[in-house]
């Protein structure tokens, strides 16, 4: 794979209505747009409002800008729009990222991760327990209660059932607000459209946890997670206070949303396909000694593993991965200009019927084999942790949490009477659109 631009050919452009014309068919139908845009080849640029973009749709191109040509690409410059997390690991870059992620990276090594099993399963099985006795739940509201709770046991040492509200109200406002399109990002945060005002009550709730949260917290206290770690980082000078809080937004952010979201999709899935339903329910049975699952069962759940292998690819809860470049590069045989808008589309590759056969279909069994993916399929053709040096840092602590969650609610209940058609939204997520009302009982 070349670096050098040559004299590659210029990607392919899709023509559209000028300035609003591709994000009106984005918002339409973001599965057809993309569609639409595979049409023209595996490179191919577009625009939207006034941002030159391009889209890679080739595993090969992908993992090219990800991992072989990671240091031509920068994260967007979003920061117009998510102030918020301008400073945090997700949208810095250059030195301040890496300085960012050496000093994090510890708390998401192996072992660490691992001293977060019992609370992830203890937590999962009091929640099964409330979901069991409740008349009925409506799954995204109780998944990212559950997964705020294990974020702020693990890495805040808080219970987190007391910010709740307002985590999920800045939450929402950063979900809202990096959904849009770059379009609607282009307006100013100080014009106080109905939009920016939700953002900024939402970011101001979120603020007023953290000022909490830092008030708290002694830069002496001898506990070793997150934030513990950013108050000494600040007390060394090693973080400004600017940098604390946008670490601190991107974890309450990042950290619970995304696990959240691919929870509920794969409880509804379950609901959905009593078959799949039951051949989790005979291997939890067989493998977890008590009624949880623990860290040293996990090796044994490899149909636990395959139904989430199957979530993510489905519902990748990272909708997409954005980048900028800051120069004319080639990717995948054609030259991209400087300052182009960068996407790399999950939702879109994860459902290209060339790597996937009958892809819009919910089918754990594709993974049968687990510890050996088809030969023939690229590896970049699967990705809901990105890749590369920039490889979500959370990734090792979102699939034990998800392991641990499925199969201990799969022990405990049975998720019954749920919606026969769930739309699946696109936005910086891949979302149910709507509530997702279902009633879960407990296995006799
Ligand atoms: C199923 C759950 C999750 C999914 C699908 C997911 C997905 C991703 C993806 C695709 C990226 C790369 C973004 C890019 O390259 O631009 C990313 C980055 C990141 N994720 Fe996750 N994530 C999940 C859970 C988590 C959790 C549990 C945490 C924290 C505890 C977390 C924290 C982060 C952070 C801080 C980054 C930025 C890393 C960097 O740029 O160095 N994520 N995530």
């Amino acid at each position: 794979m070349s670096r050098t631009t040559g004299d590659a050919p210029l990607a392919p452009k899709r023509s559209g209505v000028p300035l609003v014309g591709s994000a009106v068919a984005f918002a339409r139908d973001p599965y057809d747009f993309y569609a639409d845009l595979a049409s023209h080849g595996d490179v191919v640029r577009f625009s939207m409002g006034t941002y030159d973009m391009a889209t890679v749709l080739h595993p090969d191109g992908i993992e090219q800008v990800l991992v072989d040509d990671f240091d031509r690409f920068r994260k967007p410059d979003l920061a117009g729009g998510v102030d918020a997390l301008a400073d945090g690991l997700l949208l810095s870059d250059g030195e301040q990222w890496r300085r960012q992620r050496t000093g994090l990276q510890p708390l998401f090594y192996r072992e660490r991760v691992e001293t977060y099993a019992e609370t992830m399963a203890t937590y999962a099985a009091a929640a099964a327990d409330e979901w069991a006795a409740a008349d009925g739940v409506e799954l995204s509201e109780a998944t990212s209660a559950y997964t705020l709770r294990v974020l702020g046991k693990t890495l805040f040492g808080i219970d987190a059932d007391e910010y709740r509200d307002a985590v999920r109200a800045g939450a929402e406002a950063i979900l809202e607000r990096t959904s849009q399109n770059p379009v609607a990002t282009e307006i100013p945060q100080w014009v106080p459209t109905p939009a920016n005002r939700r953002y900024e009550r939402g970011i101001e709730r979120l603020d007023a946890v953290i000022d909490e949260l830092l008030a708290e917290r002694d830069p002496d206290s001898d506990r070793e997670d997150l934030l513990s770690l950013l108050v000494e980082m600040g007390s060394d000078g090693d973080l400004d206070e600017s940098e604390i809080r946008s670490q601190l937004v991107t974890f309450l952010f990042a950290g619970h949303e995304t696990t959240a979201t691919a929870l509920t999709w794969a409880l509804a899935e379950l609901g959905r396909n009593p078959d799949i339903a039951e051949r989790l329910h005979a291997e939890v049975d067989g493998v977890l000694e008590g009624d949880r699952a623990t860290l040293a069962d996990l090796p044994d759940l490899t149909y636990t593993e395959q139904v989430l292998r199957e979530t993510l690819r489905r519902y990748p809860p990272a909708a997409a991965i954005f980048r900028e470049t800051d120069e004319p590069v080639t990717v995948d045989g054609y030259r991209i200009p400087a300052d182009t808008f960068l996407t790399l589309p999950q939702f879109h590759v994860h459902t290209d019927e060339r790597w996937w056969a009958d892809p819009l279909e919910f089918d754990p069994s594709r993974w049968d084999d687990v510890d050996d993916p088809p030969g023939d399929r690229p590896e970049y053709a699967y990705f809901p942790f990105g890749g590369g040096p920039r490889h979500c840092i959370g990734m090792r602590f979102a699939r034990m949490e998800l392991r641990l969650a499925l199969a201990t609610v799969a022990k405990r209940c049975r998720i019954v009477d749920v919606p026969d058609d769930i739309a699946v939204a696109v936005g910086s997520t891949v979302h149910p659109d709507g509530p997702v009302e279902v009633t879960l009982e407990h296995r006799a």
